[in-house]
């Protein structure tokens, strides 16, 4: 079973999806981390072709076989990352291995193109949604600094991320869109996780 979970920046999805891929035993596939460890190589002077990303368990991200999880958190790759992602050899790679990751395997991946471009055809396609404010907030907690100053930068990369020509941030037709605005993380947990039973019923896993 392939669970795809995409949204905008800062909406929650690495929580819920490394929450319900650990409850499930599903591999947990933060996308947005491998485009930021692009960044992070294309900081470090790394060509695109010597640039290889891969995904290890817990969904840790190997650059050039460093685990580099620790470092790609900083409000400078949250820009980078998201400058990185509007090339389309950067996309074609790293889509390429995030297919190849889900092929025979059950996954929760998550990141903004996974229901409509990675995984097309995904068991289950959920789009996680919050005000631009309280998504601000939200980052405020993890990365601190002033409200207005993550408000814009929020906005800035919703821009980007939703107006570029390659892939944008979308919903699928058929994901189940989920305004996680006014719900805690195990509020919108529980509404996922009823509809993966739903969808396990479904398909008879
Ligand atoms: O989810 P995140 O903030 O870690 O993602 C960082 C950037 O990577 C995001 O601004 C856009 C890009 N990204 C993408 O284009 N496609 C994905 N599937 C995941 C992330």
């Amino acid at each position: 079973m392939r669970i795809a979970i995409d949204g905008p920046a800062a909406a929650g999805k690495t929580t819920i999806a490394r929450r319900l891929a650990a409850e499930l035993g599903f591999l947990f596939v933060p996308t947005g981390a491998m485009y930021r460890a692009a960044a992070l190589a294309r900081r470090r002077g790394l060509s695109l072709e010597a640039t290889d990303i891969a995904v290890a368990a817990d969904g840790r991200i190997l650059l050039a076989g460093e685990d580099v999880t620790d470092l790609l958190g900083s409000p400078e790759l949250d820009d980078l990352s998201s400058q990185v992602a509007v090339d389309s050899r950067v996309r074609r790679r790293l889509v390429a291995i995030q297919r190849r990751i889900a092929e025979g395997q059950d996954v929760v991946m998550e990141g903004r193109d996974i229901g409509t471009v990675v995984l097309p055809d995904a068991e289950l396609k959920v789009y996680l949604w919050a005000t631009p404010e309280e998504r601000a907030r939200r980052r405020m907690r993890d990365q601190g600094g002033e409200f207005a100053d993550v408000l814009a930068a929020i906005r800035r990369r919703d821009e980007r991320d939703s107006t570029r020509a390659n892939s944008p941030l979308r919903p699928a037709p058929d994901a189940v869109v989920i305004d996680t605005t006014d719900k805690s993380p195990d509020q919108v947990l529980a509404v996922v996780r009823r509809l993966v039973e739903e969808r396990r019923a479904h398909v008879g896993r």
